[in-house]
C-alpha cells in the first residue's frame, strides 16, 4: 500500500468542518474506492477554542494557513476559508508555488485568480481542483471537464446560488419578508459571509464564469457580464408570475451567439415546465445543451456543509487516485479572454409592471410609446384601482431588443401619469 495522502484543512466554518468530520469518520467509506489512506494532518482557522462539532484531537493546529499551506507534512491543502484575497488567495499561492495539490471551494477566488492559479499548478505539477465552487454538490466541474470531452458546449446555464433559490421559493410559499428568510439562510449555513454576493447575483456570477471557462474555454472579463440580484424582487412580482405561468428564478445563462458570448446574471421570469421551473429551494440545477448529448440536466443540494463537502471530499479521493487534469480540462494557456454580449443587444420578451393614474389614454400613450420601439404585447393584465385611486398594469411583451425596452421605459418613466418607477424583469425561454 503507498504512503497516506496528508491533508490540512484551512477554514474550519460550515464546509471545513463537514470536510473534517468525513475525513476522520468516513476512512472506511473512503477506502472501498481510494487505496491509500487519507490522513488529515493539519488544520487552521481563526479561533482555537471554537467547538466545530468534530473531535480534532491529535490534528495539528495551524495559527496561520500560509504556514500550514507551505508546511512539507502536507500533500493536499484544503481551502474553505473564502474570499478572493488575503488568506485565502495567500494560502493557495504558498501551497501550488512548492507543488502542494489544491483543492478548493472558492468561487470567487477561482472567478477572480483561476486561470493564473492554473497557470502556476501546471508549472509547479500540482491538481487545482475546485468541484465544490459551483452548485455544492451537483459533480458539474467533473461533467464539464472529464464527462464531455467530445463535445462542443452551446449553453450552460441554471440556478447556481442556493440562497437566492432557497429565498424566491420560501416567499412564494409562505409570503415571508425577504430579510426574514435570508437570515433562515444564514443558519442554514447556505450564505456567503457576505450574503449581498448572494442575493445581488456576484456569487451567481462567480460561478457562471467558471463555467464558461470549462465548458467555452474563455475567461470571461468581470466588466462586461450584466450582473443583476433579486433585491428589488417583490410578492407582487412572484404573486404575477405565478398569474402568468411562470416562476421567477436567479438566472446564470451563458450561450454562444453567432461568433459572441451571451452571459449574464438576472432573475428570470421561467416557464413552469421548463428544466428550471420546478427547482424549488436551496436546490440548484444546472443544464448543459451540447453538440452530441443535447440537453443534460442536474440537479441537486447547491449549498450547505454536507453537500459542499461532498464535493471537496470527492476532489481529494481523485487526487489520491493520481488521476491528474488540468484545471480548466485545457491548457491554462489556451484560454481565450473576452467580453460578454452588451446586454443591450439581447433579444428577449419582458414582464412589464406599473402604475398609472387611472386617466382616459394613459394604455394607450403606453402602448404607442413600446410600439415606437417596436415592443408589441402579448399580454396586458389590468387590476382594478388601488386604494390611491390609480391603475396597477403587468404586461407580458413579445421578443425585443433589450436596449429599444429601456429606451420605451425612459419615457413612460417620464409620463406625467406614471406612478413610481415601471418595473421590468426579463422573460428568458429555455
Ligand atoms: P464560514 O462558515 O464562514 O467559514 C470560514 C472559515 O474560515 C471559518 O472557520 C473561519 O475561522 C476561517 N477563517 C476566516 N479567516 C481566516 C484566517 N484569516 N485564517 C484562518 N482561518 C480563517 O464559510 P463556509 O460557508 O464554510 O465557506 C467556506 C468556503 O466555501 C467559501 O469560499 C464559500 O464560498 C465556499 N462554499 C460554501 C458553501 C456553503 O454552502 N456554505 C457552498 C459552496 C462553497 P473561525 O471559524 O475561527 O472564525
Ligand atoms: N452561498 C452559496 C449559495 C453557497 O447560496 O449557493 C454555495 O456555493
Amino acid at each position: 500500500m503507498t504512503s497516506p495522502l496528508r491533508i490540512g484543512v484551512a477554514g474550519l466554518g460550515t464546509v471545513g468542518a463537514a470536510v473534517c468530520d468525513i475525513l476522520l469518520n468516513s476512512q472506511d467509506l473512503l477506502g472501498e474506492h481510494v487505496d491509500r489512506t487519507i490522513a488529515l494532518c493539519g488544520v487552521s482557522a481563526r479561533d482555537r477554542e471554537k467547538d466545530r462539532g468534530v473531535d480534532l484531537t491529535g490534528v495539528e493546529w495551524f495559527e496561520d494557513p500560509v504556514i500550514l499551506a507551505k508546511d512539507p507534512g502536507i500533500d493536499v491543502f484544503v481551502e474553505l476559508i473564502g474570499g478572493d484575497s488575503g488568506p485565502a488567495y495567500d494560502a493557495v499561492s504558498a501551497a501550488l508555488a512548492r507543488g502542494t495539490h489544491v483543492v478548493t471551494a472558492n468561487k470567487a477566488l477561482i472567478a477572480a485568480h483561476g486561470v493564473d492559479l492554473a497557470l502556476r499548478a501546471e508549472e509547479s505539477g500540482a491538481q487545482l481542483s475546485f468541484e465544490a465552487a459551483v452548485a455544492g454538490g451537483i459533480p458539474i466541474i467533473r461533467t464539464l471537464r472529464e464527462g464531455l470531452t467530445g463535445n462542443r458546449i452551446d449553453k450552460v446555464f441554471g440556478i447556481l446560488n442556493g440562497t437566492s433559490n432557497f429565498i424566491l421559493t420560501e416567499m412564494e410559499k409562505s409570503s415571508r419578508p425577504f430579510a426574514d428568510v435570508l437570515k433562515e439562510a444564514q443558519a442554514k449555513g447556505y450564505a456567503e459571509a457576505d450574503p449581498t454576493f448572494d442575493i445581488e447575483g456576484q456569487d451567481t456570477a462567480h460561478k457562471l464564469c467558471i463555467l464558461a471557462a470549462l465548458g467555452f474555454g474563455i475567461e470571461v472579463s468581470d466588466e462586461s457580464l450584466c450582473v443583476e440580484g433579486i433585491s428589488l424582487i417583490t410578492p407582487e412580482d412572484i404573486r404575477s408570475a405565478g398569474e402568468l405561468g411562470y416562476r421567477i428564478k436567479l438566472l446564470g445563462y451563458a450561450a454562444r451567439k453567432d461568433g459572441d458570448w451571451d452571459l449574464r446574471v438576472h432573475p428570470a421570469f421561467v416557464l413552469l415546465d421548463s428544466p428550471l421551473g420546478a427547482v424549488d429551494g436551496v436546490t440548484n440545477a444546472v443544464v448543459l445543451e451540447s453538440s452530441l448529448l443535447g440537453q443534460l440536466v442536474l440537479e441537486g443540494p447547491g449549498a450547505g456543509g454536507q453537500a459542499t463537502a461532498s464535493s471537496v471530499v470527492a476532489d481529494v479521493c481523485s487526487i489520491a487516485l493520481e488521476k491528474a487534469r488540468p484545471a480548466f480540462g485545457r491548457r491554462a494557456a489556451s484560454l481565450r479572454r473576452t467580453n460578454a454580449l452588451p446586454i443591450g443587444d439581447i433579444v428577449g420578451a419582458f414582464y412589464l409592471r406599473l402604475t398609472v393614474q387611472d386617466k382616459p389614454g394613459v394604455l394607450a400613450r403606453i402602448t404607442d410609446e413600446c410600439a415606437r420601439h417596436d415592443i408589441s404585447f402579448a399580454t396586458v393584465l389590468q387590476r382594478g384601482t388601488d386604494p390611491d385611486g390609480n391603475v396597477p398594469i403587468v404586461v407580458v411583451t413579445h421578443a425585443c431588443q433589450e436596449s429599444a425596452m429601456d429606451q420605451a421605459i425612459a419615457t413612460i418613466n417620464e409620463m406625467p401619469e406614471t406612478i413610481g418607477s415601471p418595473k421590468t424583469i426579463r422573460i428568458v425561454d429555455l
